[in-house]
């Protein structure tokens, strides 16, 4: 199996082909998602919400990551392993992005990092990237920032477009390989994108234009229920085949139905 590099994604962008990209936090998932041909697999710092219980990815550590990012590494194949910088792991200075950043490549086995902010990260891209570690850069909506940008709002609206395309170009010219844009208008996306010329981009709501698309595993095939953001396409309803088969599974306990001879071991 050949594996996917970061430069495979420039390559995919040069040849005007896309890429898909889904979180994902343990192995089993993963050999599933990488069988399926999945290009990037991002252990998302989202895993707060999804896998530990938490109310936002403010509060989930480095620590706590860690071994979500050795689980799919170690069942990855093929895919292009990304490992989320967890909050507080890296806005002190770019030495602590450095041994952040270092901790998720040796103890996680990831192939790259991510990294949330504006321009004023680039000096800790810049660093992380001198360390021989790829960094991905996300920018438009950053959920780590969610009490200083009002909530989870659309980000470079009018006037604001610009400014995300600059920090776009910033992060790509202290060696971000890729940058991703969260919950932007179409016309920012579509902006960010022309202006970093060969660099590919990914999109999570911020328009149809990048060189990849990602969405969080659980929303996408329905394992979350409740509200989703407008920028979720629904793709199955795990939520209810987990609840169907756990209630047949209950069912059939309590009618006698399992278990059957068949699962018993005689003599
Ligand atoms: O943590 C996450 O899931 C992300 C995304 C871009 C989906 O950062
Ligand atoms: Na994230």
């Amino acid at each position: 199996i050949k594996k996917i590099r970061t430069v495979h994604l420039a390559e995919a962008k040069a040849r005007g082909e896309k890429f898909a990209m889904l979180t994902c936090y343990d192995a089993l998932t993963a050999t599933i998602f990488d069988e399926a041909g999945i290009e990037v697999l991002l252990i998302g710092d989202s895993a707060g919400n999804n896998v530990l219980g938490h109310e936002s990815t403010l509060t989930i550590t480095l620590d706590q990551m860690i071994p979500l990012v050795a689980a799919v590494s170690s069942a990855a194949q093929r895919a292009l392993v990304v490992a989320d910088m967890p909050f507080g792991s890296y806005q002190v200075s770019p030495e602590q992005a450095v041994e952040s950043a270092i901790r998720l490549m040796k103890e996680g086995g990831a192939h790259a990092v991510k990294m949330e902010g504006s321009a004023y990260y680039a000096e800790h891209v810049r660093a992380v990237v001198n360390a021989g570690i790829p960094v991905m850069a996300h920018i438009g909506f950053t959920p780590q920032s969610e009490h200083a940008l009002g909530g989870f709002r659309i980000q470079g609206r009018g006037d604001a477009s610009a400014k995300v395309v600059e920090d776009a170009v910033t992060l790509a010219e202290a060696g971000a390989f890729c940058v991703l844009m969260e919950m932007s208008t179409n016309a920012t996306g579509s902006a960010v994108n022309k202006a970093l010329g060969p660099v590919p981009t990914v999109s999570i709501g911020a328009g149809a234009d990048a060189t990849g698309h990602v969405l969080v595993w659980q929303d996408m095939m329905g394992l979350r229920s409740g509200k989703m953001a407008r920028f979720v396409k629904q793709y199955a309803n795990l939520h209810h085949i987990m609840k169907d088969a756990a209630s047949a599974y209950r069912n059939d306990i309590r009618s006698g139905a399992y278990p059957a001879p068949e699962h018993g071991f005689e003599g």
